[in-house]
């Protein structure tokens, strides 16, 4: 393009802009990247040997472009005066008072970001908005920008949104399904369009970077998240039907994923979804739908929501419930608290919500995950710090979490779960035994051989102890 695209400067170093950036750096050697942010702990981590991310494949990246075109720092203003484009990752929470109040998203970061922009540069640029933004967004940056950019500067804005899924955020990276870039539908739109394409035309093939207008790109983040939340809800709601008739929702899940129509990825039935992104962004679609007065709209998409909320809850009930309806003071081990596997990230994760119900009811808590930080689990779970007589205990080690507990709670689909040695945690239990499964990955028939009761997900619940009952009764 008649503007080449040599320095970057990428706002926000979270799960979105890190892996991204590094990406991009080592894609692109001929491009400078730097990743700023204003937290500075943030920074000092991603320019050290521990990332503040766990992404597999990322420490490799970053190792081998970091000092050569790949920068972290603190420092924003000369990054941003610096850059022929800018993209804005920083975090847009739901917000938490308000108008739009727990479904809206809170834009004050994106505009606090588009602001400084305008207050900086002294020459045009190409801003693009990559942060899950609620559609419109995009117009009130350039709002921001016009309002306040200074002579002879002018911006393109640019909507990019991000596909990664956290875990496999770096394959994801590299071979995107697409890249979709929105834009003003002018000249000036179509050469700015033209030289992020370019960017990305390193590594990605052309036919799979798309173009089309704004609101398009930004809506289609959305509904791309909402139609993947969707499935899950929707297999989640068979779920319940498999457990009180009898079939096997597995079996169902196969049966559908067959049809090519529909596809087989995206139908694991499990505690619930979780995660930064869906739940946000459907309740971004709600209110978005309510504000336009699309009122059945708003709905339809809120059952996905509801539908999610009833699986946790169910899930955590059930547990209760095959423990003779009482875990007060008992000791239970709960095994993984990040809202999937390979990953640190606990952000909706459906394990904080299993485990607050089962501190409500009374348990005691044991708590292990490969990646998630002590300190997020206490944060998570409101305890202030780990004391002696604490109900929330965390283990570097499976095996010492779950001795001497009543039952063990699968909460993340870890791979390492799945080749423990249950004999040996057995063994070292109070019996009888449970085994909890919320993401249908365990043997279920060997645990039940070993001696576990074990329930899961959308089957119905093991007969052991009710063949037990019943044999009781008939004085066997
Ligand atoms: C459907 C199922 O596809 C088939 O597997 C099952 O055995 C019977 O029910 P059918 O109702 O014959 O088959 O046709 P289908 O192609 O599924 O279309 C159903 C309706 O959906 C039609 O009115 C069609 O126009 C509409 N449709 C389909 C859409 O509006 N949009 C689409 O993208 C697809
Ligand atoms: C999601 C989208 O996939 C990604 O494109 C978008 O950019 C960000 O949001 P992410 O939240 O990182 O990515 O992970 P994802 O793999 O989508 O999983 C989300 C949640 O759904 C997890 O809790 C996962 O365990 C759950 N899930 C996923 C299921 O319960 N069943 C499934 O079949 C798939
Ligand atoms: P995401 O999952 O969207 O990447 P994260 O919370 O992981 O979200 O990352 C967002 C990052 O953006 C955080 O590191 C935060 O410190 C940073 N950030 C937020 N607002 C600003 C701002 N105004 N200026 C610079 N950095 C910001």
């Amino acid at each position: 393009p008649e503007t080449p695209i040599r320095k970057i400067c990428c706002i926000g170093a979270g799960y979105v802009g890190g892996p991204t950036c590094s990406v991009l750096a080592l894609k692109c050697p001929d491009i400078q990247v730097t990743v700023v942010d204003r937290s500075e702990l943030r920074i000092n981590q991603w320019n050290s040997s521990k990332l503040p991310i766990y992404e597999p494949g990322l420490d490799e990246i970053v190792q081998k472009c970091r000092g050569r075109n790949l920068f972290f720092s603190t420092d924003m203003v000369p990054a941003l005066k610096e850059a022929d484009l800018i993209f804005i990752s920083v975090n847009t929470p739901t917000k938490t008072f308000g108008l739009g109040k727990g479904r809206a998203a809170d834009l004050k970061f994106v505009e606090s970001c588009a602001r400084l922009i305008a207050d900086v540069c002294e020459r045009s640029k190409i801003v693009v908005e990559k942060s899950t933004v609620p559609v419109r967004a995009a117009a009130s940056i350039v709002n921001i920008l016009k309002a306040n950019t200074k002579p002879g500067v002018s911006y393109q804005v640019l909507s990019n949104p991000e596909f990664l899924a956290e875990g496999t955020a770096v394959n994801d990276l590299t071979n995107p399904d697409r890249v979709l870039i929105g834009g003003e539908i002018s000249e000036d739109g179509k050469r700015a369009i033209a030289a992020l394409s370019w960017v990305y035309q390193h590594w990605v093939p052309a036919e799979k970077i798309i173009h089309m207008n704004t609101w398009s790109s930004e809506l289609s983040k959305l509904a791309a998240n909402a139609f993947l939340a969707q499935r899950i809800s929707s297999i989640n709601a068979i779920s319940a039907v498999c457990e009180a008739t009898g079939a096997d929702v597995s079996e169902v899940a196969k049966a559908i994923g067959l049809d090519s129509r529909l596809g087989p990825k995206f139908l694991q039935a499990s505690v619930g979804f979780g995660g930064s992104c869906f739940q946000k962004d459907i309740l971004n679609l709600v209110y978005i739908s309510e504000s336009l007065n699309l009122t059945s709209v708003a709905a339809y998409w809120q059952q996905v929501i509801d539908m999610n909320e009833y699986q946790k809850m169910r899930f955590g009930q059930r547990i209760v419930q095959a423990m003779f309806n009482t875990i007060t003071d008992k000791h239970i081990t709960v095994l993984g608290f990040a809202f999937k596997k390979n990953t640190g990230d606990t952000r909706e994760s459906p394990a904080i919500y299993v485990a607050k119900h089962l501190l409500e009811e009374g348990a005691c808590l044991h708590i292990y995950d490969p990646k998630v930080e002590r300190a997020q689990i206490l944060l998570d779970l409101d305890q202030p710090d780990e004391k002696e007589n604490s109900c929330v205990r965390i283990f570097d080690d499976p095996y010492e979490a779950a001795k001497g507990t009543h039952a063990l709670v699968i909460c993340t689909e870890w791979d390492q779960f799945i080749t423990y040695d249950y004999q040996r945690m057995y063994d070292s239990m109070l019996k009888p035994a449970f085994a909890f499964d919320g993401r249908k990955i365990l043997d279920h028939a060997a645990l039940t051989k070993i001696g576990f009761h074990v329930e899961t997900i959308g089957k119905r619940p093991g007969q052991r102890f009710q063949e037990q009952n019943w044999a009781g009764a008939n004085g066997m």
